[in-house]
């Protein structure tokens, strides 16, 4: 494990050079998990980091549009992305504002790119993700229905496991600050 970082300001950059580094598939914050809220019942899910800009504080995802966690987001943009880091031993809890497009040039421009390799097929199956069917033989479509989730980081609560002892600390627009683990 690397030396201890004792300042808030270099924990916070600490982070974030990470999570700028996560969208390499063997980065252990690739994937994370979601949850949302449809305002009566939470859920959560596995999701791939496929962007991330650590000068907005912002991460990107992609999805299906028609999957229910898009319909969370449309009333209810606040989620929180879970991820769990055991080669460092941090956890991150991000609290995020959540915007979702389904079109324009940021969409169309990662779409050409995608459809040509073998992912494209998580976008392109003629059923909503959760429809009921008989079997699981997946069915391939033409129509893509592909989306994109912007998360904009608004607070960002930090969790070190060290033998040493646990640290947390949150930062947010007020700065940073330490917390009891
Ligand atoms: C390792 C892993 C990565 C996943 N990545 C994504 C992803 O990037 N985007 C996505 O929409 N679903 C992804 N999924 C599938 C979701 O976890 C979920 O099953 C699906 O999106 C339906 O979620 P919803 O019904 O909550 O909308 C992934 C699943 C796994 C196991």
């Amino acid at each position: 494990m690397d030396e201890r970082l004792h300042d808030l300001a270099a924990i916070e950059d600490a982070v974030w050079h990470e999570l700028g580094r996560s969208t390499d598939s063997a980065h252990d914050w690739h994937v994370g998990v979601l949850a949302t809220t449809d305002g009566q019942r939470a859920d959560a899910r596995s999701v791939v980091l496929r962007e991330v800009e650590p000068a907005a504080h912002s991460l990107i995802v992609y999805t299906d549009a028609r999957s229910p966690k898009v319909e969370h987001v449309q009333d209810h943009p606040e989620g929180v992305l879970v991820l769990w880091s055991a080669s460092r031993g941090w956890q991150l809890r991000l609290h995020v504002h959540i915007t979702v497009e389904t079109s324009g040039l940021g969409v169309w421009s990662r779409w050409a790119k995608l459809m040509m390799t073998p992912a494209a097929q998580d976008y392109l199956s003629p059923l909503p993700p959760g429809s009921r069917i008989v079997k699981p033989v997946p069915e391939r479509g033409t129509r893509a229905h592909f989306a994109m989730m912007t998360m904009r980081v608004d607070a960002l609560d930090w969790l070190e496991l060290h033998p040493e002892g646990q640290r947390r600390a949150l930062f947010d627009a007020e700065g940073g600050h330490w917390l009891a683990p």
